[in-house]
């Protein structure tokens, strides 16, 4: 259903409710009351055929324009409510307008980790620049409960840590937001980059969102019911895909969040209810699909171990198959030859070359 019907609808529900109702005859609410000769104690002040069957039989009390104006009042907020979810579910969000593309989506791993520190804004600028369907970033919650950008669950290789506070592998979630922003996170990479910094999440999302491209989420450490919360404070449900290895985490994403794009990350170590995965074959396949649609997902984010005929499957499941971590132009077709929805590559730029240059074929 369009957002337009929808909302015809809705406005037809509510007109029909407050007609019905005993509370709210709209017809006389602003008509000063029939005045009529009474005939005996108890006698109404209006016809009593215009009150309703309901009315009449609890000899409810008339409504009062205060009555009127609550009524409509909570009416008009589950109206907002209602048509906040639907726009989330809408085809024209983003993340199902991406999810649904009749194309090879090209997203860029970490932002554009070829030439730019992973996970950086200047990286996500690059993948942004070079044309990336998505720009992909990871996830963790500091010690203080806030989001952090950020692959390694330790800050040794991507981050100045160790030589600033001694030691090895610190832990990224045993800091606060504060701390973790003192660090250089760009140095390792180039010294161009010096002092660029661990960035926020939702410092990332204003960029990336407000830069006109949709980011994908991967979830490192942290519970669903804060990214949610998150996501609905920023008005970016579907904005947004999210994309995680434990599918639990999925699973009871998609429980408080239904409409939100999900892409299972696998081969995870565990399923959606827990149970270990030890003994599965890697490679993705109808067992792992039947599984993967269980935590709601509607995306399979599989590495290059991945055939022709677990991809099909994939689509008679309404699923897309997006594969990780794809450099070489040469997997590339092979995968793309399988048919594939989406490239996650660490270089945007040549994976949109090899998909250009298929075209010409
Ligand atoms: O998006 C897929 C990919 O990011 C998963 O692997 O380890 O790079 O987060 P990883
Ligand atoms: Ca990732």
């Amino acid at each position: 259903m369009c957002f337009k019907e929808f909302t015809r609808r809705r406005f037809e529900i509510v007109r029909r409710a407050a007609k019905l109702s005993p509370y709210c005859d709209f017809s006389r609410q602003h008509r000063p009351p029939v005045r009529r000769e009474a005939t005996g104690p108890g006698a109404p002040a209006f016809p009593l055929a215009r009150r309703s069957a309901l009315a009449q039989r609890c000899r409810v009390k008339r409504n009062t324009p205060r009555d009127n104006c609550i009524l409509l009042t909570l009416l008009a907020i589950g109206l907002a409510l209602a048509i906040k979810s639907m726009k989330a579910a809408e085809p024209d969000a983003p993340a199902l307008k991406l999810l649904n593309a009749e194309r090879t989506l090209i997203i860029g791993h970490r932002g554009y980790p070829q030439f730019a520190p992973e996970n950086t804004m200047p990286s996500w600028k690059m993948a942004l620049e070079a044309g990336a369907d998505m720009a992909e970033l990871d996830y963790y919650h500091t010690k203080d409960g806030q989001l952090i950008v950020i692959h390694d669950p330790t800050l040794d290789r991507t981050t100045d840590a160790t030589n600033r506070w001694g030691g090895k592998k610190i832990s990224v979630t045993g800091k606060t937001a504060a701390e973790l922003q003192t660090l250089d996170a760009g140095s390792w990479f180039d010294r161009k980059y010096a002092g660029t910094k661990l960035p926020l999440l939702t410092d990332v999302l204003d960029f990336v969102q407000g830069a006109g491209g949709v980011t994908l989420i991967e979830r490192k450490e942290g519970d669903a019911a804060t990214c949610v919360k998150m996501l609905r404070e920023k008005k970016l449900v579907n904005e947004v895909v999210v994309q995680a290895f434990d599918w639990q985490y999925l699973k009871a994403f998609h429980e408080i969040e239904p409409s939100q794009v999900l892409g299972a990350l696998g081969p995870p170590k565990a399923l959606g209810d827990g149970r270990p995965t030890e003994g599965m074959a890697k490679p993705l396949s109808a067992t792992w699909l039947d599984e993967l649609i269980k935590t709601g997902a509607k995306a399979a984010v599989w590495n290059d171990q991945v055939s022709q005929e677990a991809v099909a499957d994939a689509h008679k499941r309404g699923l897309k198959v997006w594969v990780y971590t794809i450099n070489e132009p040469a997997l590339a077709n092979k995968l793309l030859d399988m048919g594939v929805d989406g490239l996650i590559t660490n270089n945007t730029g040549l994976m949109w070359r090899t998909v250009a240059l298929r075209a010409q074929k």
